[in-house]
């Protein structure tokens, strides 16, 4: 079954959940894990340039066999690169995609950009020529703190429609004021990633406390199992969040997209997920952006 959409501040649509090849496939091929990605019902497929596999990006999508129309493909520009290699940079992307276009093009990361390469505005203006171009549907940010976000948005033609950043219980009292502000200042739709690591990456924490009830609450409602990671995925998504996530098995990859199944948590479920994450601060990844 596919994810539901949602649409973004461009009027396109965007599936809710995408798969990730940077990470756990960071540097390495990539081409069977998205091929059994999309044949799980995975559309939306989350690349970058720094990831060094977007061929195997593409020849994964082609192995899967579906038509190009159902994909949405999102890849990003390489941190350092400057406004001047914008256009040149999503040109080699979309060869090694083997692509016309892609669905999102993002800048990875505000910083570091050296002042010889210009200014976030001059960056944001190259992003803005790639899309008017046709090369790149929409145009997004990625890593974007508010004071990024307040030095491109007063010049911009187009707000950017999404900001892909670190979501989960433990950064959410640091990103919330981020997602706010978006929301806020044009409906910058949220990205999500490390979505699981009160799970994976920070297992033992206050997370940990709250997640039994709820999960044995949904199970008894849904009729069926529902495990600890669709309960983080349930959370994010009530965030508003798109969620990008990534796995090395299939079981996992049907269970992240099974999560669309799982009944809403309840006000009071939301809060206290949000409680016991405010007692840890944990930040995987970006911090030569974000400090601690
Ligand atoms: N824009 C950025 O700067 C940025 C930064 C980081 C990531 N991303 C994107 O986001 C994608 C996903 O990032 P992420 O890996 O942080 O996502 P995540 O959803 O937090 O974690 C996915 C990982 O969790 C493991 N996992 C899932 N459930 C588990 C469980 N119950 N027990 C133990 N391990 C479990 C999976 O391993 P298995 O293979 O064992 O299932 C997988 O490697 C990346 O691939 C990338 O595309 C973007």
């Amino acid at each position: 079954m596919s994810p539901p959409t949602v649409k973004l501040n461009d009027g396109t649509q965007i599936p809710a959940i995408g798969f990730g090849t940077g990470t756990a496939l960071f540097g390495r091929d990539a081409e069977n894990s998205v091929k059994r990605a999309i044949e799980c019902g995975f559309t939306h497929l989350d690349g970058a340039q720094a990831y060094d596999n977007e061929d195997s990006l593409g020849a994964g999508m082609k192995a899967a066999g579906k038509p190009r129309s159902e994909l949405y493909i999102v890849t990003k520009l390489k941190q350092g690169f400057g406004a001047a290699q914008v256009k040149p940079s999503l040109v080699e992307s979309l060869r090694k995609l083997d692509l016309d276009f892609v669905d999102l093009f993002l800048i990875h990361s505000p910083r570091p950009l050296k002042p010889e390469d210009g200014t976030l505005q001059d960056l944001w203006q190259a992003m803005e020529a790639v899309h008017a171009e046709g090369l790149a549907k929409s145009i997004g940010v990625s890593n974007f703190t508010v004071d990024d976000l307040k030095a491109i948005l007063p010049g911009a033609k187009i707000i950017p429609s999404v900001n892909q950043v670190e979501i989960h219980p433990y950064v959410w009292k640091a990103v919330e004021p981020i997602v706010t502000y978006g929301r806020e200042n044009g409906n910058i739709t949220p990205v999500s990633y490390g979505g699981l690591t009160p799970l994976v990456r920070a297992a033992g924490g206050p997370v940990d406390q709250v997640l039994p009830p709820i999960v044995e609450r949904l199970t008894k409602t849904l009729g069926k199992p529902v495990t600890p990671a669709q309960v983080l995925s349930k959370w994010v998504t009530h965030k508003g969040a798109i969620i990008v996530t990534t796995s090395s098995k299939e079981a996992r990859i049907k269970e992240y997209l099974e999560a669309f199944q799982v009944p809403d948590l309840t006000a009071q479920e939301i809060q206290a997920i949000d409680d016991a994450g405010a007692k840890l601060h944990k930040r995987i990844f970006m911090r030569h952006v974000f400090g601690e």
